[in-house]
């Protein structure tokens, strides 16, 4: 087994609530166990580009509570090529990191896993950071929960005006290929409708539910739509109803980036300690080319590329159901 001597830690991809946290649980359990610690910036471009300092325990002081990623993000095409994995490698060698806890979702799973087994000297440990809580081996990825919470206090009020005026709201949340954050969020806003990718909806079933909500008095009504659903998107959708219904008033409120935002929550903030100072102490193990993830609350260690190819994730089935029947 190689001794680790100086870890790099990155994150790279879409940013999420409780990176900050993951980043302070991997300095401080590298540096208790006695290695150097290198923070690189903005992902595989920090590495590419030999962006990077040294870290220290004070380096990472109070930012528990930091939406965002202190190291900075970036989705950095260069690394998928020879030439940009080379680069990175020689940076790496001159620097003498040895090891790297790479913290994303499965964009950064690809390039650390392709990276990894072309340099095998160079010991890899990932961490799920996104919102879109899309990784197999874990059930929860960092961010995802705040960003929910964030979808929830919006739509929330999104429901206050609603309700004032009698009106039929599409709110687009967003997930990627997810229904992750459109189905918790649903489950949780009383939505009378969520639109998922892991599920089709036909438009006419659609109408049909919504007019069958106004014969049961339903003042206002709310449908989560999640950015990978298959209906064509929330305008066309919103458009294609509002051909159909006229009681209702239709809007359309497309949530964005503010679902990335944010001070994490509780949950998130113990999740990226937990999952930062597993990888930290995988790394120790010998473990390479391997995801920290949570099962059953208890960290589980799967092998990347299993991580990435049993890709499907799958939705909890009885939420789906009772999510529908709740609103009735
Ligand atoms: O993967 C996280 C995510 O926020 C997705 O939900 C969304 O589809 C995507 O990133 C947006 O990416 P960008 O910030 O590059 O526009």
């Amino acid at each position: 087994m190689q001794k680790i001597l100086k870890l790099g830690v990155l994150t790279s991809g879409g940013d999420a609530p409780g990176m900050n946290p993951c980043i302070r649980a991997v300095v401080r359990t590298g540096i208790y166990n006695g290695l150097e610690v290198v923070g690189i910036r903005k992902g595989y471009q920090g590495l590419i580009e030999d962006d990077m300092y040294d870290m220290n325990p004070r380096s990472v002081s109070n930012i528990l509570n930091l939406g965002g990623t202190i190291l900075k993000t970036a989705r950095c095409l260069p690394f998928r090529t020879d030439e940009g994995m080379e680069a990175a490698y020689q940076n790496l060698k001159k620097r003498g990191i040895n090891a790297l806890v790479v913290i994303g979702g499965d964009g950064t799973f690809t390039g650390a896993l392709r990276f990894a087994k072309k340099y095998t000297d160079i010991q890899v440990m990932g961490v799920p950071g996104t919102i879109d809580n899309d990784l197999y081996g874990s059930t929860y990825t960092l961010g995802f929960d705040t960003a929910t919470n964030t979808v929830v206090e919006a739509i929330d009020k999104i429901r206050d005006t609603a309700d004032a005026h009698d009106r039929l709201f599409f709110i687009e949340v967003m997930g990627r290929d997810s229904g992750a954050i459109a189905l918790r969020a649903g489950v949780c806003c009383g939505a009378e409708a969520i639109l998922l990718p892991e599920k089709a909806t036909a438009i006419d079933d659609l109408i049909e539910n919504l007019k069958n909500g106004q014969d049961k008095k339903k003042s206002s009504s709310i449908v989560i739509v999640a950015e990978g659903d298959k209906n064509g998107g929330v305008y066309d959708i919103a458009r294609k109803v509002q051909q159909e219904i006229k009681f209702y008033d239709i809007k359309v409120t497309i949530l964005g980036h503010l679902q990335r935002g944010g001070s994490p929550s509780a949950f998130d903030r113990v999740l990226g300690s937990r999952l930062g100072y597993a990888a930290v102490k995988a790394l120790l193990r010998g473990e390479s080319r391997k995801m920290v993830g949570l099962q059953a609350n208890y960290i589980k260690i799967t092998d990347i590329e299993e991580a990435l190819t049993q890709h499907e994730f799958k939705l909890e089935e009885d939420l789906m159901e009772m999510a529908d029947i709740l609103a009735i």
